[in-house]
C-alpha cells in the first residue's frame, strides 16, 4: 500500500496563505503545482511542511472542520498565512492520531519563530491567548492591513489645488508610521507629506502609529505622535509617546489633535472600522482626504452622507495596496474628500440619453418595479426613482442633477424574477 502525506504548500507569491493538502506522492504534488503556474522566478510552490501520516482523508477532513474558519476559500483548502498560523496548522497535524513522521519542515520559518518566540512573542499558551482569537484576529487583520502605495497618494493628492495645503496642518491618523531613517518603515502618507512638506507650504504634519494590529512599518507595539514642523534650523521631527496612548484614531489624544490641530485628515483608514471612522472625521468638520471601500455609495451606512453632500468621490480609484509583506494585493478601494473637484474626468464614463435609447441589456425593471440601469447609461428623460451601481455615483452623478432617495436603513438589493441581484443606490434626477 502505498504512504500518505499531508503537507502545506505556498506559493511566493501568495505568501498570506497557503494550502494544506494531501498526498501519495510528495514529489509530484510539488512538480504539479509549479508546472500548473508554469514556474517562474516570480511563483514558485514550496513546501513548508510536510509529513506522513496513517489516514491522510481524516486528517484532511479533520483540519478543514479544525481550522474551518481560517479557510480563505470556502471550496479549496487553502488558509490564512502567518507564522502563528503556520505553527498552529503543524501542532494540530503532529497531534492527531494518524500522524506517523515529519518528513520536512522549512527551516526558516522555524528558525524566524524560534527568534521571534524568544525575543518578542511568547507561545499561545503564555500569552493566554486561544486558537480562536488568533483567528478571529487573522480575519479582521487580513481584511484591514492594505498598505497604501505611494503612487497612488501622489496621484490623488496633485490632483488637487496646490492651495488646498497652504500653511495647513495635516493629520495621518490611521497607522501612518515615520521611521525618520528609513522610508520602507514609512507610511506612503506620511512620507509624501514629509518630501513635499515645502512644496505644498505645510504648516505641519501630524502622524500617529497603531499599537494593535500588524506592526508593518515595525515601529514597535507603542502608540506614538510623531510631529514634523519646518523652523529656521531646518526640519524638525519629534515622536512622542504619551502614557496609555494606543494610537487609535479615537483615542482621546487623537481626538484632541483632530478637535484642535488638525485642518485636513488624509490617511487610508482601517477598512473594518470605516463607519466609525467616517463618523468621527465628518462630524468633526475638518476637511479630509481618504481612501476606503469603493462600495461605500451603495451601503447604507454611508449613503447618508453622500445624499446630503458631505461627502463625494476624489478623481481615482485604488486598486493596488501592499500587504504587510510589501507585496501587491488587489482590493477595490476609492478616494473620497469634502475638497472640491474640478472638471472630474469621470463625468465621461457616464452616458446621459433618453430610456428609450439604453440598450435593451442595460435596463431592466426589478420586481419592485424599479428601473435598475448598467453600464454608466443614464435615463435622462426619466423622473422616476432609479437604481444604480457604485460607478455612476464614483463618476460624479450627484454633481449632474440627480440626487440620492434612500435612507440609512438598507441597502437597496433589488430582486428580478425573484434572483437577488447586486446592491445599489436609488436615484432620482432633481
Ligand atoms: C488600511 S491600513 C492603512 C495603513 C496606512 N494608513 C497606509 O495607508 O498605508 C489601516 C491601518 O490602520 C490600522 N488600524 C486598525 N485599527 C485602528 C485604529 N483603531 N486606529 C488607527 N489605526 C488603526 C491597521 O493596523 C492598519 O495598519
Amino acid at each position: 500500500m502505498s504512504k500518505q502525506y499531508v503537507y502545506i504548500v505556498q506559493s511566493s507569491k501568495e505568501i498570506t496563505k497557503c494550502k494544506i493538502g494531501v498526498t501519495d506522492d510528495l514529489e509530484r504534488r510539488l512538480k504539479d503545482y509549479n508546472n500548473m503556474t508554469g514556474k517562474s522566478k516570480e511563483t514558485v510552490y514550496q513546501y513548508l511542511f510536510t509529513c506522513e501520516v496513517r489516514d491522510m482523508k481524516q486528517v484532511e477532513n479533520d483540519v478543514k472542520d479544525e481550522f474551518r474558519r481560517l479557510r480563505e476559500e470556502k471550496n479549496r483548502e487553502i488558509y490564512f498565512y502567518n507564522k502563528d498560523l503556520f505553527e498552529d496548522y503543524v501542532k494540530y497535524i503532529k497531534s492527531h492520531k494518524t500522524f506517523v513522521k515529519e518528513i520536512f519542515i522549512k527551516t526558516d520559518v522555524q528558525k524566524e519563530e524560534v527568534k521571534k518566540v524568544k525575543k518578542t512573542t511568547p507561545s499561545l499558551e503564555e500569552r493566554g491567548v486561544t486558537r480562536k482569537d488568533l483567528l478571529q484576529k487573522a480575519q479582521k487583520v487580513n481584511n484591514d492591513e492594505f498598505y497604501t502605495r505611494y503612487e497612488d497618494v501622489e496621484k490623488e493628492i496633485e490632483m488637487y489645488d496646490a492651495e488646498i495645503w497652504k500653511e495647513k496642518t495635516v493629520f495621518c491618523n490611521c497607522d501612518d508610521a515615520v521611521d525618520t531613517e528609513d522610508d520602507r518603515k514609512t507610511s506612503a502618507f506620511a512620507l509624501y507629506f514629509i518630501r513635499n512638506f515645502k512644496k505644498l507650504s505645510l504648516k505641519k504634519l501630524i502622524c500617529t502609529h497603531f499599537s494593535g494590529g500588524i506592526d508593518l512599518f515595525n515601529q514597535g507595539a507603542k502608540g506614538y505622535i510623531f510631529t514634523y514642523i519646518f523652523t529656521k534650523n531646518g526640519f524638525k521631527g519629534l515622536k512622542d509617546y504619551p502614557k496609555g496612548y494606543t494610537g487609535s484614531f479615537d483615542d482621546p489624544f487623537s481626538l484632541k489633535i483632530l478637535d484642535e490641530e488638525a485642518d485636513i485628515v488624509c490617511t487610508n483608514p482601517p477598512f473594518s472600522r470605516a463607519i466609525d471612522y467616517w463618523n468621527i472625521i465628518i462630524e468633526s468638520g475638518k476637511k479630509f482626504l481618504i481612501i476606503s471601500n469603493f462600495t461605500n455609495v451603495i451601503t447604507h451606512a454611508f449613503i447618508p452622507y453622500f445624499r446630503d453632500n458631505k461627502v463625494w468621490a476624489g478623481y481615482n480609484r485604488v486598486d493596488y495596496f501592499f500587504t504587510p509583506k510589501k507585496q501587491i494585493t488587489q482590493a477595490s478601494g476609492h478616494w473620497y474628500t469634502n475638497f472640491p473637484i474640478k472638471n472630474r474626468p469621470k463625468y465621461e464614463n457616464m452616458k446621459f440619453i433618453p430610456l428609450k435609447k439604453i440598450p435593451a441589456k442595460y435596463k431592466k425593471y426589478d420586481d419592485n418595479k424599479i428601473l435598475l440601469v448598467d453600464n454608466n447609461y443614464i435615463p435622462n428623460d426619466y423622473k422616476e426613482p432609479f437604481a444604480v451601481s457604485a460607478y455612476p455615483i464614483l463618476s460624479g452623478l450627484l454633481e449632474k442633477g440627480y440626487k440620492i432617495i434612500q435612507g440609512e436603513e438598507y441597502s437597496y438589493v433589488p430582486s428580478v424574477n425573484s434572483k437577488q441581484c447586486f446592491r445599489r443606490t436609488l436615484v432620482q434626477k432633481i
